[in-house]
């Protein structure tokens, strides 16, 4: 048996393809001292992996050619060595693209008992967690308010939107087609925008938000985010989550208005990692899980089959064509 593996073939100067990635197979890999060998189940798209394959970050290292694409994934234990993990146990890892790989024990955390397993890597995973903590302790509306969520379709767009409805918000999405703005009708979200270029989408916004925005859950960026804020009232609060109108392409020149609004509007912009509140996701994570479970949050997902569908899934997110959490299956649940 070998460990199939998604590599990157070269470096995108552009917009990223399936070119720029090569299924190769590899050996299993040996686990070391303090190693888990693990299966990987599912692997989540993130965008922000795209900064991977120009360098890097704050957030860890760069990828370059050869190197198995970086992504967060679900596996289930398969040799734990003397590290106290026992085979079968299923786990959250950074698996990369591949069907096995050898992981330090420290670096994994349990998977919770809820089901479905992909709501691991959705709503009660990365993304959902994104949405609660940049929502709640950075955004912090309160009911009455107006809250606009950029990529209100994606994986953690929809969560923010609907987390905020809860809030007792009104709550306005900017998406990428009519389709999506349909969809979180759907969800509940009071009005949705198609985005544009600033000026176009400012005027939008405006009939959508008639008294002018509290919180924007900015994941964009550029030309959103500079329409956003001419519509931000005093006191406002911009949530920096990141940066999607700059990871497949050139950066788009900064929004005017910085700092001029932020400081004749008193304006907050804060940004923040999710994984820095670790400790406190488990209470977020119950609190989200019980909504799903009622039926007050409906998770969106898309599960593409098999390792061989991850450039062009990763390809799509990209571009936009995901509604909601997009992952690949690896393998079957256990
Ligand atoms: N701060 C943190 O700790 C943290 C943690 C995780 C994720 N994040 C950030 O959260 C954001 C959302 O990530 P996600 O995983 O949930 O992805 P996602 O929203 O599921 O997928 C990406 C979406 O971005 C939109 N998009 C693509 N290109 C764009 C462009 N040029 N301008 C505007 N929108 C564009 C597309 O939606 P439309 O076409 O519908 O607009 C696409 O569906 C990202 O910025 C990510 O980096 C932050």
């Amino acid at each position: 048996v070998s460990n199939r593996q998604i590599v990157i073939a070269q470096i995108p100067d552009g917009p990223i393809g399936v070119d720029h990635f090569v299924a190769c197979d590899a050996v299993i890999p040996a686990p070391g001292p303090g190693e888990v060998l693990c299966r990987t189940i599912l692997v989540s798209l993130d965008p922000v992996n795209r900064g991977l394959m120009r360098g890097g970050g704050d957030y860890r290292g760069g990828l370059g050619p050869g190197d198995v694409m970086a992504g967060f994934g679900i596996a289930e234990v398969i040799d734990a060595g003397d590290t106290g993990w026992v085979p079968g146990a299923l786990v959250l890892a950074e698996t990369g693209w591949q069907q096995y790989a050898a992981v330090p024990a420290g670096a994994l955390s349990a998977v919770g008992p809820q089901r479905p397993l992909s709501h691991a890597l959705s709503a009660l995973g990365v993304s959902g967690m994104t949405a609660w903590f940049g929502l709640h302790e950075i955004g912090r509306p309160v009911a009455g308010e107006t809250v606009v969520v950029s990529a209100a379709a994606g994986a953690t767009g929809h969560v923010a939107g609907q987390l905020a409805r809860l809030t007792g918000c009104r709550t306005v999405g900017i998406v990428g087609s009519p389709a999506k703005a349909e969809a979180l009708r759907e969800l509940g979200f009071d009005a949705c925008v198609v985005r544009d270029e600033p000026r176009v989408l400012r005027a939008r916004l405006r009939e959508a938000c008639p008294d002018g925005i509290d919180v924007y859950f900015d994941s964009v960026g550029g030309g959103v985010l500079d329409a956003c804020l001419a519509l931000m009232r005093r006191h406002g609060r911009v949530v920096c989550c990141g940066t999607l109108s700059a990871y497949d392409s050139e950066p788009p020149p900064g929004p005017r208005g910085v700092p001029g609004l932020v400081i004749s509007k008193r304006l907050r912009l804060e940004g923040f990692v999710v994984l820095d509140h670790r400790d406190r996701w488990p209470a977020a994570q119950q609190q989200i899980a019980d909504w799903v479970a009622d039926g007050r949050l409906t998770v969106l997902e898309e599960i593409d089959d098999g390792l061989h569908a991850a450039p062009q899934a990763f390809v799509d997110v990209l571009a936009g064509a995901n509604l909601g959490k997009r992952m690949v299956r690896v393998a079957p649940n256990p």
